[in-house]
């Protein structure tokens, strides 16, 4: 699985043979420049999903449910449908919403869970499941929302042996990201794996340096304009 915000992005990346888009609420910093993913509203993210769908036909599309548009159950179908609206197959949330769950999975949402690092709500980046409380309260949470109906559940930042031990005891796949490699499947974020800013978090594995290749192909730009060698016919 990998994020998608845009058009162009999700034409190249819906012919690759991956499992799943996501269009993650973190387009809020990657796309949009806003400070936190708290910061995007419900009509920013349909926005993104209808520019999303107009570039794949294959390929299942996800869409984060944003900060607030999940609170009550209610809110939460209105919210997921409109999603679905837009062009999503399903739709993700963060934490142990598990009536929330309940709700969308009985009204034929498919819902995938988010557990660990939640950065909806988060103060703080830090590694989670470090102890054993918190491994235990991780664990239930992703037991829980597999029971609840999540068809899938993502694990964030969190200790490899707390993922690895969530991945042995829920009944659906998990899918890491900065959860090491003992997880059912992997997600990245796309500007963080194509290196399209100038800095990726430690556990990124950089595929591209998008940042380096815009700096130097508007550079020879300008370059050859100024020299007079574009245009040049
Ligand atoms: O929005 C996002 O990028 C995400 C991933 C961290 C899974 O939710």
């Amino acid at each position: 699985m990998l994020t998608v915000y845009d058009y162009p992005t999700a034409r190249a990346l819906d012919g690759s043979g991956l499992d799943i888009l996501l269009v993650g609420d973190s387009v809020a910093q990657n796309e949009l420049g806003l400070e936190r993913t708290a910061d995007l509203s419900l009509g920013m993210m349909l926005h993104h999903v209808r520019a999303v769908k107009r570039g794949v036909e294959r390929t299942h599309i996800l869409a984060d449910l944003p900060f607030g548009s999940y609170g009550k159950p209610a809110e939460a179908l209105t919210s997921a449908l409109a999603l679905m609206d837009a062009g999503a197959n399903s739709v993700k949330l963060e934490g142990p919403r598990f009536e929330v769950v309940e709700h969308l999975v009985g009204a034929g949402v498919p819902v995938m869970g988010h557990v660990g690092l939640l950065p909806q709500t988060a103060k703080r980046t830090v590694r989670q499941g470090t102890k054993p409380e918190s491994a235990a309260r991780i664990e239930q949470q992703a037991i829980g929302l597999a029971n609840s109906g999540c068809y899938a559940v993502v694990l964030e930042f969190m200790s490899h042996d707390t993922a690895r031990s969530i991945t042995d005891r829920v009944d659906v796949p998990t899918i890491g990201i900065g959860a090491g490699p003992g997880c059912d499947g992997q997600v990245l974020v796309i500007s963080d794996m194509l290196g399209q800013h100038e800095s990726v978090p430690s556990f990124v594995q950089k595929y591209a340096s998008l940042y380096e290749v815009t700096v130097d192909a508007a550079s020879r730009y300008r370059e050859d304009v100024k020299q007079r060698r574009f245009p040049n016919g």
